[in-house]
């Protein structure tokens, strides 16, 4: 079995990712300091693939981290998805972000270097093409300056490794640009777990839905768009994770080093008044929301255009938004039953 690097890999996407690379017959290794993960997922994952994954708890900005883990586990290819990620944070915060998420792709750019690691897979996101003319982005929609902190740390890893790839020989990396991740593993033994008060749209959903707040603010109903509210690509988190081995297939495949951009969306946009019909429609409840100001950055409307990511890498979003809000309620009923055990 190879193995595969996961920085991150306690996180959301990493944790869905190493299942997904564990059935794919990799052995995925997983790297994270915990800063926003906690250690019951890895007895989860343990539960799903009746597997222990092998763990290291450390720090992507410790460049010894690495050598220590090729020793044990010698590895071709890492999946880099360690980093802060909430927006709000890092205006009020930059230099952490900056720090976090920009120093620790420096460092493992170095240790891949050192180690002559071959591969590399990195979370980007959507937020590189800022509010696009044209709502479906291509991988050639140009690129354009993020709203906060967190999203120009995206930006600036993209560049760097692009230039640190120009001046090497023997390394290759797929660029990831994933849309909005929503959902959960269908046995509702992983999933998101927001701290604090939820930025993002589905936890904030499941929240109200269980109680734990009260009422969904729906920001803006004034937008240019089918209904007046803004529009996404809502992605399940497992056709994400998917991605990712279809991502690793691909790259293991290359005979000189290159570099790859992938837009890993559905294709489809979904406004956030559909995204609460289907939430009502999967499970049966009935939402408590209405409408409130607009959210200042907020883009209006944005989807993938998926053609190259479908066709290179021989992958495509299978589940649809009714899948993922059913698995995000069933998460979160596990999350309640988890607090309250
Ligand atoms: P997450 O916070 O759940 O997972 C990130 C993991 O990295 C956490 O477990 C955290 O403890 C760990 N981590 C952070 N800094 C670290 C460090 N210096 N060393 C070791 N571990 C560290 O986030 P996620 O939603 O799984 O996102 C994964 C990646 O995908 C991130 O890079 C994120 O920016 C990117 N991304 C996420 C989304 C999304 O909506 N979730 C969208 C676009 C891009
Ligand atoms: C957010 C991040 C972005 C990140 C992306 C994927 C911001 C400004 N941007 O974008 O950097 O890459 O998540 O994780 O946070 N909404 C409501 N009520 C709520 C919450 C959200 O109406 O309580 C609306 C928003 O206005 C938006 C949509 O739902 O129109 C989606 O919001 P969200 O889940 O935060 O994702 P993004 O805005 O795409």
């Amino acid at each position: 079995m190879k193995n595969i690097l996961v920085t991150g890999g306690t996180g959301y996407i990493g944790s869905h990712t190493a299942l997904a690379l564990r059935e794919a017959g990799y052995q995925p290794i997983l790297l994270d300091n915990l800063d926003n993960s906690e250690l019951f997922v890895l007895d989860s994952l343990e539960k799903i693939s009746g597997v222990k994954f092998p763990f290291f708890e450390g720090d992507c900005r410790d460049s010894e981290i690495y050598s220590k883990i090729h020793e044990l586990y010698p590895f071709d290819s890492i999946i880099h998805f360690a980093a802060h990620k909430a927006v709000g944070e890092s205006v009020e915060n930059p230099l952490k972000y900056f720090d976090n998420n920009i120093n620790g792709c420096i460092v493992l750019l170095a240790a891949m270097k050192k180690l002559h690691v071959k591969n590399l897979i990195f979370s980007s996101s959507c937020t590189v093409y800022g509010n696009p003319e044209n709502a479906m982005v291509t991988e050639q929609t140009p690129l354009a300056m993020p709203e906060s902190p967190y999203g120009y740390t995206k930006l600036v890893c993209e560049q760097i490794i692009e230039q640190v790839l120009n001046s090497s020989s023997n390394l290759s990396a797929s660029l990831l640009r994933y849309f909005n991740p929503i959902g959960a593993h269908q046995s509702g033994l992983i999933g998101e777990k927001p701290v604090g008060i939820p930025n993002n749209l589905v936890p904030y959903i499941t929240q109200t839905a269980i109680g734990i707040r009260e009422c969904l603010s729906v920001f803006g109903n004034d937008y240019p768009t089918q209904d007046g509210t803004c529009v996404r690509d809502f992605i399940h988190v497992c056709d994400v994770a998917d991605a990712h081995v279809a991502a690793l297939k691909h790259i293991e495949k290359q005979t000189k080093p290159s570099l790859f951009k992938f837009n890993i969306g559905t294709g489809k946009g979904t406004s956030v008044l559909e995204l609460i019909s289907s939430f009502e429609e999967s499970t049966g409840i009935k939402l408590n929301w209405r409408y409130a100001d607009r959210r200042t950055g907020d883009v209006i409307e944005i989807f993938a255009n998926t053609d190259l990511s479908n066709s290179t890498l021989e992958w495509k979003a299978k589940r649809n938004i009714n899948d993922a809000m059913r698995d995000a309620w069933n998460w979160e009923k596990s999350l309640h039953d988890l607090n309250n055990a």
